[in-house]
């Protein structure tokens, strides 16, 4: 189990204590976001899948990608100046290590219950941050910028939103995240009143402003509630994602699994419990919105393949992890935090990390999930990805497509109730559409004890097929232009066996998913004999008929 891997501080040496639209389509359909506007792309920490975290250049690449915010973690130097690091820990982050002019200022501090051996923030003048460079801390990102850029200050991350929502006629808005503030002011350096101070002066002082304050704590959030009317947002966290029952849970003391200042002041209660509807309300009282971990909201499930109860090495690569898993919609914190009039941000989404076996190594189909599970924005280290799914899916998924009914043939009418069915069911896939045609397809993982689907339909009839077989799939997807898109159809297996003695299979196999039925047809009767011996149908139902 790793600690602290979704937010963590680097250079952990040891834990202390015992122990987070209207689109408005041509067709009226919209993201199911809380006021039905676009979900927000949130740079997080800038755009860190390519240049290193919290820099200007970092800031400008996302905005240049598209992002709507970009997030700045706070942490305060010993002159009492905000700047933008993940934490107050430079060592991973900074290339302080290899100059030996601060050789000495490595030491010891314990921060939230954890024992950190390197070099502080609050240690260091905004004139020595200066001679810093910022480094890539995540293996395996290129560290081709190491040493290039500088540590910006708030101020500077201020002035360039400001600056590009001038030049680019849009507007940029930022979404700080205060650090540690119960250790900030136990050091003598309260972050709150200097944040205020800052966004008072650039003018952000009211709901609309372009900012939005973060904090993993409810402390200060309580605080500052009072103190402006800028949106604020509660952080959530657990300590990890169960492999074994793809659930979010949580432990006693542990900084991951509950609010800081409520393990310091001896309350028990874990960011599970804000959770509930009843935590939720109480948020509401103080805050716009909740920035929960992913993984409080879908979890990812491992495949038992051997049948010992728990999840196993799918993959063969030696780890169990999420690679070896699917997704797993447990959570029904996005309508109950709607429910609440709180927005939903939840962190962090990335191109570069092993990824559930139902989005086939594709980090579309983890966004697309996510809004069209009504997420009102996310937090991502690769902001184009985001706002590319964004995108395809305000263009070319949501707008209604009047699928054709075909025979006997059941489809969804509108684009939007096939993908929600496909998420509500836990499969995976999208539908897309092009000029006559469009493509359903499987994607390349398999769930456990089940097989893809797919079919190529052309709205003009002259193809019209249906496989199986990935590779056939794959192939079709080849033909017809590269076209991604689609759904994927997991069928479970037949509980019954091959045809009763005197009959056979008929052309055509009825498959339910989401509780609508389609039905395949298939090229020939030996086909359908053939996915019947496979063990195929029941929710596919393979027909037999009389000799
Ligand atoms: O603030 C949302 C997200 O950034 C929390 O994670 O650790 O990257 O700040 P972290
Ligand atoms: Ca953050």
């Amino acid at each position: 189990m790793q600690k602290h891997y979704k937010r963590s501080l680097l250079f952990t040496i040891n834990v202390v204590a015992a122990a987070t639209l209207g689109i408005g389509s041509a067709m009226g359909a919209g993201f199911p976001t809380l006021d039905g506007s676009k979900p927000v792309v949130v740079g997080h920490r800038g755009a860190p899948g390519y240049l290193p975290d919290h820099t200007l250049e970092g800031y400008r690449t996302a905005i240049a990608m598209g992002a709507d915010f970009i997030e700045p973690d706070l942490v305060l130097t010993k002159d009492g100046v905000l700047i933008a690091r993940h934490e107050p820990v430079l060592t991973d982050t900074t290339n302080v290590r290899s100059l030996p002019k601060y050789a000495d200022r490595k030491r010891k501090a314990i921060i939230d219950s954890i024992e950190y051996d390197g070099w502080f923030a609050s240690d260091f003048t905004l004139a020595e941050i200066k001679e810093l460079r910022a480094v890539q801390p995540r293996a395996p990102r290129s560290t081709k910028f190491d040493g290039a850029f500088e540590i910006p200050t708030f101020q500077e991350v201020i002035d360039l939103a400001k600056s590009e929502s001038k030049r680019l006629g849009r507007t940029i808005s930022i979404y700080p995240e205060t650090k540690h503030p119960t250790w900030h002011r136990s050091i003598g350096l309260p972050l709150e009143e200097r944040l205020l101070s800052v966004l008072n002066a650039a003018g952000y002082t009211s709901k609309a402003s372009p900012v939005i304050i973060q904090s993993f704590e409810i402390g200060n959030l309580k605080l500052m509630r009072p103190m402006t009317s800028v949106r604020l947002v509660q952080l959530l966290s657990a300590y990890d994602n169960d492999i074994n029952t793809g659930t979010a849970y949580y432990l006693p003391n542990d900084p991951d699994s509950a609010p800081w200042d409520w393990i310091a002041s001896g309350d028990k209660r874990n960011y599970g419990d804000m959770l509930t509807p009843a935590g939720l309300a109480e948020i509401a009282r103080y805050a716009d919105g909740i920035g929960p971990w992913k993984r409080q909201i879908l979890g990812v499930k491992g495949l038992d393949t051997n049948g010992d109860g728990k999840a196993d090495d799918v993959n063969g690569d030696g780890s169990i992890n999420e690679a070896d898993g699917v997704s797993n919609v447990f959570s029904t914190v996005i309508a109950d935090a709607h429910k609440a009039g709180l927005v939903v941000h939840p962190y962090t989404f990335r191109d570069d990390v092993p990824m559930a076996r139902d989005y086939a190594k594709d980090p579309a189909m983890e966004y697309r999930q996510l809004y069209a599970l009504g997420v009102d924005g996310l937090f991502t280290d690769f902001p184009d990805t985001a706002v590319r799914a964004r995108e395809s899916m305000a263009q070319g998924l949501w707008p209604a497509i009047e699928y054709t009914v075909t025979g006997s043939e059941r489809y969804y009418r509108t684009a939007q109730a096939a993908e929600l069915a496909v998420v509500a069911s836990n499969k995976v896939g999208t539908w897309t559409q092009t000029a006559d045609s469009y493509y359903v397809w499987a994607a390349a993982a398999d769930r456990a004890g089940s097989a893809p689907v797919c079919r190529v339909f052309n709205t003009n009839g002259n193809r019209h097929r249906y496989s199986i077989v990935a590779a056939e799939c794959a192939a079709w997807k080849q033909e017809a232009g590269g076209i991604d898109e689609g759904v994927a159809f997991y069928a479970l297996p037949y509980a019954g066996s091959a045809c009763p003695s005197g009959t056979r299979a008929i052309d055509r196999l009825r498959i339910t998913v989401a509780g609508l039925v389609y039905e395949r047809h298939l090229g020939t009767a030996s086909e359908a004999t053939a996915l019947v011996a496979k063990g195929w149908a029941k929710v596919g139902v393979a027909y037999c008929a009389a000799q």
